[in-house]
């Protein structure tokens, strides 16, 4: 029969981990796995602001007829600016409501099926696993480029810049704007000038896939490195989600952006971004977008969901000082020092894949396998738990 044509499914690397998280009977057990913020009841909140919005929204709406294609443009003029502030003209920047920022990921990928199919989409080792998976799905070739040192948990800065000497022209490379998946090791400010510069010379089209801003150092901070290079590029890609920042992960709001070189090839841009949406699901969730448009043009609810993005990224902080403290002592070493150094929700551990193992059996820690945390997933003194099952199942000097 046809339908036995299928291989069984691989469980997901990160969404499978949920799972097996749920059965384990064990009262001490701590879920390090997907990605979403937790307080320290273990709780994922509905943000304030975004209750408020939710609110308003139920009493003012008075229709749910279709909104345009691209969707709200309330919406995407303000994820135009929250990402880029004044980088770029706005009127060089198409732009395309997509559930959540892995459709806007999928939709820029079918914009490279169209504009130049033959590409090699270029990808962290490691990365977001979704990130080589769709690409690979989608057909595309793909390479791979050094990011991780696992001697000092920092990038590999001259191995990555080295590999990408051999960028070609209209080859995609996909860049993490801030809060690198998995590894919280984020490329420094010296060298995205350098990548800048390399992007430029070889003719490749950056893209940046930004789904953490405002976890790692600040709204305004974490967009920096990806405002730099709009400024200087004649054109490029950017994934942008509301998941994380505006807590709004169900309800799947995201936005592609791509930032022509002037404002008449913008327009033609846009015309296609707007006929991507209808060939592959017609109108992206409106819901989700039309609270976070509202909460960015108005000035109280846009405070208030500040105020609540700062507390996230300060809690987050304080769990990387303080489970490096905790490491430190346990292990009596500094070896883990870079947790502290890392940004945003995930720090990749470098344990192997029986250490990790033996962390979930024996002590109900579940991290996903490559050894990332999620940082939120210890908040409640978890940490203090995790460090000693850590301290027990690692040998470090
Ligand atoms: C993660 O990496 O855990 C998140 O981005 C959630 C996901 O979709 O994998």
């Amino acid at each position: 029969s046809m339908f036995e044509k299928f291989q069984p499914a691989k469980a997901d690397p990160i969404l499978g981990l949920s799972k097996l998280f749920q059965v384990d009977p064990r009262a001490e057990k701590i879920d390090l796995g997907v990605g979403i913020y937790k307080d320290d009841n273990g709780i994922t909140p509905v943000m304030s602001s975004v209750k408020k919005a939710e609110a308003r929204l139920l009493q003012e709406q008075n229709s749910k007829a279709y909104v345009s294609l691209a969707g709200a443009e309330l919406f995407r003029d303000q994820m135009r600016d929250l990402v880029l502030g004044d980088a770029v003209a706005a009127d060089r920047v198409a732009t395309l409501q997509t559930p959540g920022g892995t459709g806007a990921i999928r939709q820029i990928f079918e914009s490279m099926k169209i504009l130049n199919p033959d590409c090699t989409i270029w990808i962290s080792d490691p990365s977001w696993p979704s990130h080589m998976n769709m690409a690979t799905h989608m057909g595309f070739k793909t390479r791979g480029y050094p990011y991780f040192n696992n001697e000092t948990r920092l990038v590999d800065t001259a191995a990555m810049l080295n590999s990408f000497q051999d960028l070609k022209g209209g080859d995609l490379l996909l860049l993490h704007g801030c809060c690198h998946n998995p590894t919280g090791a984020n490329i420094d400010m010296d060298t995205w000038k350098a990548i800048t510069d390399l992007v430029i010379e070889k003719g490749a089209m950056p893209f940046i896939d930004i789904a953490y801003q405002g976890f790692g150092d600040g709204l305004d901070q974490d967009a920096a490195p990806l405002r730099y290079m709009a400024s200087r590029v004649p054109e490029m890609f950017i994934a942008a989600s509301c998941s994380k920042n505006f807590g709004l992960y169900r309800d799947r709001v995201g936005i592609a952006m791509m930032i022509a070189k002037d404002a008449s090839t913008a327009e033609l841009v846009q015309g296609n971004l707007a006929v991507l949406n209808r060939l592959n699901y017609s109108f992206a969730p409106d819901h989700g977008a039309a609270v976070v448009g509202m909460i960015l043009a108005d000035a109280d609810l846009r405070a208030e969901w500040m105020a609540e993005l700062e507390q996230m990224r300060r809690a987050m902080l304080t769990i990387r000082k303080d489970l490096a403290d905790a490491l430190r002592q346990q292990c009596n070493s500094d070896h883990f020092d870079f947790i502290a150094h890392h940004r945003g929700m995930f720090s990749r551990l470098g344990l192997n894949a029986e250490q990790v193992l033996s962390l979930r059996e024996d002590h109900g820690m579940y991290l996903v396998g490559d050894s990332r945390i999620n940082i939120a997933g210890l908040a409640g003194k978890r940490h203090l738990p995790f460090a000693i099952a850590v301290a027990k199942v690692a040998t470090v000097s």
